[in-house]
Order: C-alpha cells, then sequence, then structure tokens
C-alpha cells in the first residue's frame, strides 16, 4: 500500500494555489481587505455597486462613473422569454440555488460567450440579472404572478427586496441588504471562488466557471450554513435551552453551522459588523427571542470550543428580521460573490496555467489482471 500524508494535504489547508490581488483574509497583518480597501470601511461607507466596480474593473469609481455603472445594472435587468419559460417549469419545491445554477446554465445558452472580449459584459450581466431569476421564479410559484423585472430600483439591495415582496422597502432594509451584499462580495481562494477558477483554468467559457461555483456554494460547509443556522437557532424558543442541546450537539460530534472558519483562527472580521445589523433589525422588528438566541449560542459556542461566529451567522438572523425566506439566504450569497467570482475567473484568464494538482495515491500496488472468467 502506498503511503499517504492525508494531514498535511487534507481539504489542502495551508496549501498556497496560486497568486492573487483580489483580497487579502486577514493573513500577514493585513486584514480583510478588497484590492488594498479595508473590508470595515467598504462595509461602512461603500455601496454594493461601487464594491462590484472596485472588484470587477480594480478602481473606486468616480461618481460619474459610478452613476453610469448603476444604469447600466438597472438596464440588464430583463430575462429573456425562453429562459422565463423554463423558470416557470421548474418545480416549486426545487431549493432556490439549484435554481440559479440552471438559470445562468440556460443564459449561457442563450447569451453565450463566444469571445473572452465578452467578459466584462457577462460579469455586469449576472450581478444585474440574477436576483431578477430567482426572484422570478420564486413569485410565479410563491404569489401566481408574472413579475415584470424592470421594476425600478436604484441599488441592488432594494431591487431584491423589491422584488421579493412587491413593495417599496424599508429604508433601513435597503442599507442593511448593502452591507450584507459588500461582506459577501469577495473572499479569496474560497471553495466557490476556487471551482470557479479551476473551470476558467481550462478556458472554460464564463457561465461554466460561475455554474461551477454555484454548485461549491451550495453546501452546508460553504454558503449553505446561513440557512443551517437559521435552522438552528429557530430550534429554540429561550436562551436557557441553547447549552444543554449544543452540548448533546457536539458530544455527537456535530457541527453547529455558522462557526469556525479555515482561515481565521479567532474571529471573523465580517461577523461584528453584521451582528449590529442584526441587533438592529431585531430591536426594529420588536424580536425577543431569536437575537438573544443567537447571542446564547454564540457565548456557549466560545465557552465550550473558542469558535467564534463566521460571516453567515449572524447573516442568517438579519435575513429573517428583514421577513427573508431561509430558502433564499445562500442564493442572495449568489447574488453579491458573483463579483468575487468574475473578477476571480478574469484574473485567472489574465495568466491563465491549467490547474490540475496531484494527489498522494493510497491505492493498491501493480498486480496481474484477471480475464472476466478466471475470477473468483
Ligand atoms: C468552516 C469549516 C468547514 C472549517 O473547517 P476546517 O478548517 O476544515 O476545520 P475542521 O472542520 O477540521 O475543524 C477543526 C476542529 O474544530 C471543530 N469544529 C470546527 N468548526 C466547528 C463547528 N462549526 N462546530 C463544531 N465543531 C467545529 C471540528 O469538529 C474539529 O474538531 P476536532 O479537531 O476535535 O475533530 C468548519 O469550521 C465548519 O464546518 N463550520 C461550520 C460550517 C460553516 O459555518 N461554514 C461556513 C464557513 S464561512
Amino acid at each position: 500500500m502506498a503511503t499517504t500524508s492525508k494531514k498535511k494535504t487534507a481539504g489542502l489547508a495551508d496549501i498556497i494555489a496560486g497568486e492573487s490581488a483580489i483580497c487579502t483574509v486577514g493573513k500577514h497583518g493585513k486584514g480583510l481587505n478588497y484590492r488594498g480597501y479595508a473590508i470595515e470601511d467598504l462595509a461602512t461607507q461603500a455601496s454594493f455597486e461601487e464594491v462590484a466596480y472596485l472588484l470587477l474593473y480594480n478602481k473606486l469609481p468616480t461618481r460619474a462613473e459610478l452613476t453610469r455603472y448603476n444604469q447600466r445594472l438597472q438596464s440588464l435587468r430583463a430575462i429573456p422569454d425562453p429562459l422565463k419559460e423554463t423558470l416557470e417549469k421548474i418545480p416549486a419545491t426545487a431549493h432556490p440555488m439549484d435554481v440559479l445554477r440552471t438559470a445562468c446554465s440556460l443564459l449561457g445558452c442563450l447569451e453565450p460567450e463566444t469571445d473572452f472580449s465578452q467578459q466584462h459584459g457577462i460579469a455586469d450581466r449576472l450581478l444585474a440579472v440574477l436576483p431578477s431569476l430567482l426572484l422570478y421564479w420564486r413569485r410565479f410559484h410563491a404569489d401566481h404572478q408574472r413579475i415584470d423585472t424592470r421594476t425600478e430600483a436604484a441599488s441592488t439591495g432594494e431591487y431584491f427586496l423589491k422584488l421579493l415582496t412587491g413593495k417599496t422597502p424599508d429604508k433601513t432594509h435597503i442599507d442593511a441588504m448593502n452591507v450584507s451584499l459588500v461582506l459577501y462580495a469577495e473572499h479569496e481562494f474560497n471553495a466557490s471562488t476556487f471551482a470557479a477558477r479551476v473551470a476558467a483554468s481550462t478556458l472554460a467559457d464564463f457561465y461554466s466557471a460561475v455554474v461551477a461555483a454555484i454548485g461549491a456554494l451550495r453546501g452546508p460547509l460553504h454558503g449553505g450554513a446561513n440557512e443551517a443556522a437559521m435552522e438552528l437557532i429557530q430550534r429554540f424558543q429561550s436562551p436557557e435551552e441553547v447549552a444543554p442541546a449544543l452540548k448533546a450537539a457536539l458530544a455527537r460530534k456535530e457541527k453547529i453551522m455558522g462557526f469556525g472558519h479555515r482561515v481565521y483562527k479567532t474571529s471573523d472580521p465580517r461577523s461584528p459588523i453584521i451582528k449590529e445589523w442584526s441587533r438592529k433589525l431585531s430591536t426594529l422588528c420588536g424580536d425577543t427571542v431569536i437575537f438573544p438566541v443567537s447571542e446564547a449560542i454564540e457565548q456557549f459556542m466560545w465557552h465550550e470550543k473558542q469558535l467564534f461566529p463566521n460571516l453567515d451567522f449572524y447573516s442568517a438572523s438579519a435575513y429573517f428580521f428583514m421577513g427573508i425566506p431561509v430558502m433564499l439566504y445562500t442564493p442572495i450569497f449568489v447574488c453579491s460573490r458573483i463579483t468575487g467570482w468574475a473578477a476571480h475567473i478574469m484574473e485567472q484568464r489574465a495568466n491563465n496555467a491549467l490547474i490540475r494538482p496531484g494527489s498522494h495515491y493510497t491505492g493498491p500496488e501493480p498486480r496481474a489482471f484477471i480475464p472476466v472468467d478466471q475470477r473468483k
């Protein structure tokens, strides 16, 4: 049997898998920043569209550039008719992540990338249209309505909330969505971004790389954690119920979703920002259970395992307080992270080498082939 060094290579932890100028994830004392700008500054002072522009065009836009960019995104929200027909045929019971994966793939058939010079146009198109695709499907099945996705709305956050309810959203909710989209936009070589880069490294088209990323994001160890975290929080009626239940869960070696991180070891810099928004939204909607329970979970996990909440944990309750259905939490992540994925696909293409690592072989030694009739 060949030897294995599984411990060293499990999940590629601590392996440097390439170079990137897009984001630092708290390493080398640099904190979390997008193209050199601190996440704390971006989350408090920038709109999501400014951040998208920064990631995709490698500079913060001027006021005039931002105005033009917002207008451009608004002009790209319409859904082609064949895609609407498909969205109507996808079952109401489908997971919205599967809907986005399918819709993105079909858009790649209807508006294919025939030349890499189209990549910026496709990135903008996906950024603009992903909320439309998701919420057209949702409203068709939930409310039996064929909504007009060209609804007037200045920002992506407002657009999302307006399509979801058909009503003008509360200003605080729009602001909270903006912060959430900024926080989710980019995070270096996480699983979904790496999946996108692997696909891009084969010189596949843009949509194929994004579909790969959506698939990788879906699982609860990555983007799916925000939905799993909300399901956990909702199990408790009071903070007192938390400790005994989580003690038992940890004894069964269960993972508590929304806690821990592959790169961060003591805290996730995005978590305090979204936590404060969750607290604010909790107060506004008169919540007396969800936020106190969430804090009890946070305290227990730190006390018991020195594990801290990651971005997904308080994002879950923030979305809950805005009335967003739990199944849409991970799709919101997609609507934001499309910016980071797109930046990485373009970066990969700009200096491409096929990503094809090796493995430690753990199978049998070479052996003689036995013809089928002689096998016992
Ligand atoms: C994110 C995550 C996959 C990173 O994991 P990782 O770097 O591979 O670390 P491991 O899963 O090997 O965990 C190391 C140890 O901490 C424990 N641990 C890590 N996260 C945990 C969690 N959320 N709940 C309970 N225990 C956890 C593991 O059980 C393991 O303990 P052990 O050494 O006694 O076996 C992991 O923390 C996790 O599964 N978190 C929950 C899912 C989540 O929130 N994902 C979103 C990430 S942004």
